[in-house]
C-alpha cells in the first residue's frame, strides 16, 4: 500500500496559523516514526473566494474525494459577510460535507484535568467529563427543500425544511451505537418528537435500529431542549449523544463550552467506507476562524492538532500514535503551558501559537 494521502485546507482567519503547527506535528511523525503522509494543500472558504471567486473550486472538491482524509482549519470572516449567500465561505464547507456524504459528525467534549477550572460550571460537574456528540451532518434543515426567501403578498417569507429519510437516521444511529460499544455503552438520542414529525420518525427509527442490532447498548431518549438543560446540569450522565444536524450544531457548542475552552476541541466527519475500507473523512476543529485574533499568534493550535489525532485514529488505524499525541498535549498542559485563550491564573505568560506547537513537538520527542 502506498503512502496515506492527506488534503490540508487551512481556510481563513486563524485556520492557516494553527495549520502551520499541525504541519510540525505531521513532520515529526514522518521523521521520527516513519509515518509518512502524502500531503497536499489547497484553498477553501474566503481564501478560495479571493483566488477563484468561489468558496470551493471544483478541482479542490475532486481532490477531496480522492484522498484518504481531509484536514480543514476554519472558514469565514467579516470581509465576506456581504457576499451573495451561495458564495459565502461556509458554503465551501457545506459542499465538502454534502458531496463527500459525511453523515456522521463526531464532536467529543472532553475536559482536560489541567483545565477543569476554566469551565463556567463547578469543577466537580466537569472534571473527568468525556462525552461524544454524534451529529447528523448531511441532511435535515441544513439541506431540506424547499428553501429560500419568497414573497407572499406584501411580505417576504424565509423558508427552510426539516426532512429526514429513515435510511439517513438509521446510518447515523448505527454510527452512534458502534461508538458507544467502544466507550461507555450508552446512547442518548435527542429530538423534539413532541412537536416535530421528523422527530417522531427519528425516535422510532433509532429504537428500531437499537432493537434489531444493538440491544446490548443502553438507549435513552430526550427532547433536545431538556437535553440542553441536562448538559448544563449534570453532563457526566451522558456517554454518546446522537442528534440531528441543527440540534447537533447547537448542543455541540453547549457541550464544548462546558469543557472550558472551545480552542481545545476537535471533530471528525465520517462517511461510508471507501474501497480501502476506511471511511471518507474530514477533520476540523470545532472553533471557527476567530478573525478578531487572526494573525497575532494568539490562537490555540490544540483543537486542530487534536483533529489530526482523530485522523490518526479513525482514518489511518494509528490509535497508538493518536494516544501518544493526545497524551503529549495533556503533558504540556499539566506543566502549565497556556495559550491566550487559557489564561486566568495569575502570573502566567501565555505561549504564542507557534510556541505551543513547539512545546507539543518537544513532548512528543520525550515520549519515545
Ligand atoms: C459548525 C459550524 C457550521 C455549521 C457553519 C460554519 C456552517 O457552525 O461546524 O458547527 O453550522 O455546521
Ligand atoms: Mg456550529
Amino acid at each position: 500500500m502506498g503512502k496515506s494521502s492527506l488534503l490540508i485546507l487551512p481556510g481563513d482567519g486563524i485556520g492557516p496559523e494553527v495549520m502551520v503547527e499541525v504541519r510540525k506535528i505531521i513532520d515529526w511523525f514522518g521523521s521520527n516514526l516513519g509515518l509518512d503522509f502524502d500531503v497536499t494543500e489547497d484553498l477553501v472558504g474566503g481564501a478560495a473566494y479571493d483566488a477563484h471567486s468561489t468558496p470551493l473550486h471544483d478541482e479542490t472538491m475532486a481532490k477531496a474525494l480522492n484522498v484518504d482524509a481531509v484536514l480543514l482549519g476554519a472558514v469565514g470572516g467579516p470581509k465576506y459577510d456581504n457576499l451573495d449567500f451561495n458564495l459565502k465561505p461556509e458554503r465551501g464547507l457545506l459542499r465538502l460535507r454534502k458531496e463527500m456524504d459525511l453523515y456522521s459528525n463526531l464532536r467529543p467534549a472532553q475536559c482536560f484535568d489541567a483545565l477543569a477550572d476554566f469551565s463556567s460550571l463547578k469543577t466537580e460537574v466537569v472534571s473527568g467529563l468525556d462525552i461524544m456528540i454524534v451529529r447528523e451532518l448531511t441532511s435535515g434543515i441544513y439541506f431540506g427543500e424547499p428553501r429560500g426567501i419568497v414573497t407572499e403578498g406584501k411580505e417576504r417569507v424565509g423558508i427552510n425544511t426539516q426532512r429526514y429519510k429513515e435510511s439517513e437516521i438509521e446510518r447515523v444511529a448505527r454510527s452512534a451505537f458502534e461508538l458507544a460499544k467502544r466507550r461507555g455503552n450508552k446512547v442518548c438520542s435527542m429530538e423534539k418528537a413532541n412537536v416535530m414529525e421528523s422527530g417522531v420518525l427519528w425516535r422510532e427509527t433509532v429504537d428500531k435500529v437499537h432493537q434489531a442490532e444493538y440491544s446490548d447498548v443502553e438507549l435513552s431518549h430526550m427532547y433536545a431542549d431538556a437535553g440542553a438543560m441536562q448538559l448544563c446540569r449534570w453532563p457526566k450522565q451522558f456517554d454518546v449523544i446522537v442528534t440531528d444536524n441543527l440540534f447537533g450544531d447547537i448542543l455541540s457548542d453547549t457541550a464544548a463550552m462546558l469543557t472550558g475552552s472551545l480552542g481545545m476541541l476537535p471533530s471528525a466527519s465520517l462517511g461510508a467506507p471507501m474501497e480501502n475500507g476506511r471511511p471518507k473523512a474530514l477533520y476540523e476543529p470545532v472553533h471557527g476562524s476567530a478573525p478578531d485574533i487572526a494573525g497575532q499568534g494568539k490562537a490555540n493550535p490544540i483543537a486542530c492538532i487534536l483533529s489530526f489525532a482523530m485522523a490518526l485514529r479513525y482514518s489511518f488505524d494509528e490509535g497508538v500514535e493518536a494516544d501518544r499525541l493526545e497524551q503529549s498535549i495533556e503533558n504540556v498542559l499539566s506543566k502549565g503551558a497556556r495559550t491566550h485563550d487559557l489564561l486566568g491564573e495569575e502570573g502566567i505568560t501565555p505561549l504564542s501559537t507557534s510556541e505551543m506547537g513547539d512545546a507539543i513537538v518537544e513532548a512528543l520527542a520525550e515520549s519515545v
